[in-house]
């Protein structure tokens, strides 16, 4: 299944919404875990052509940029977020494309990076024999996903508290209440910051890993990313949550010969 249609909606209408909270620094999930994790596990990108996939607002692009690329193409599927990386960064390449439908020849890129994007898709097997496709041979795909034993738990969002749960309660009956599902890969229907309607997909790391060996790929490095100590200035709560629960994971992939 395609990324909900409702989720590209939200990027598409939260475009700029979306911008400012990048750029603010405010989102402490990016800007003090997820990023810093990423940019750490960069190759050498001197001379590389490389493709970013869910670029967003384009900073990604940027870096990739900054950090030698000799050229780096921005994707993603919703217009509003490419329209405004298109205004932001003139000089580097930006396209409307679902990664689902990679519209690139065989062989076109060294390096393939995108951050917090392959959760928005059910198909990762067809989606990662695509990107397997337009890589190089020996060439890398490093991207970052929700942690599946964080975002199988089960949430509770109210106006006064907050949970995020995967266990189980054993109540003096006897009887057992279960919070979440580690297991059963599903489609799941979220709000985020009190506004913005977003659909992911949950899945379990055993399904994670059939699917890329079942593409082509072979994992050459797996990370857990904690948060930076400098988080705790800003939100000492975030600190001691997530550097005990993982939020995110990073895979990193190669094409072999
Ligand atoms: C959480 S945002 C991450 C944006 C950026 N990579 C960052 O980390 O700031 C996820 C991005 O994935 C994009 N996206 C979702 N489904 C996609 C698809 N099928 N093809 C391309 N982009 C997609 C969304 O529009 C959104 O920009």
């Amino acid at each position: 299944m395609a990324t909900d249609k409702n989720t590209i909606q939200s990027y598409d209408a939260y475009a700029l919404k979306w911008a400012e909270r990048m750029r603010s620094g405010k989102n402490l999930a990016h800007t003090f875990l997820e990023k810093p994790a990423m940019y750490q596990q960069l190759p050498n990108l001197k001379g590389k052509s490389v493709l970013c996939i869910g670029c967003g607002t384009g900073e990604e692009c940027a870096h990739l940029q900054s950090r030698g690329a000799k050229k780096v193409i921005g994707i993603d599927i919703s217009k509003g977020l490419i329209d405004y990386a298109k205004t932001s960064y003139p000089n580097l390449a930006f396209h409307v494309m679902d990664m689902e439908q990679l519209d690139f020849p065989e062989q076109t890129f060294d390096f393939v990076y995108s951050s917090l994007t392959m959760h928005y898709i059910d198909n990762w097997l067809d989606t990662l024999r695509g990107i397997h496709r337009i890589l190089k041979q020996h060439g890398t795909f490093l991207f970052s996903t929700h942690h599946p034993m964080t975002w199988g738990a089960e949430v509770t969002r109210m106006s006064e508290s907050e949970s995020r749960v995967l266990g189980y309660e054993k109540h003096t009956s006897g009887e057992y209440t279960v919070f979440g599902d580690y297991f059963n890969a599903r489609k799941v229907d979220d709000v985020w910051f009190n506004e913005f309607h977003v659909s992911y997909y949950h899945r379990p790391l055993s399904a994670i890993i059939k699917d890329i060996r079942d593409s082509g790929f072979v994992i050459s490095d797996i990370l857990e990313p904690k948060p930076l100590a400098s988080v705790i200035e800003e939100n000492s709560n975030f600190y001691a949550i997530y550097g005990k629960i993982p939020l995110f994971m990073i895979f990193e992939l190669t094409k072999p010969v």
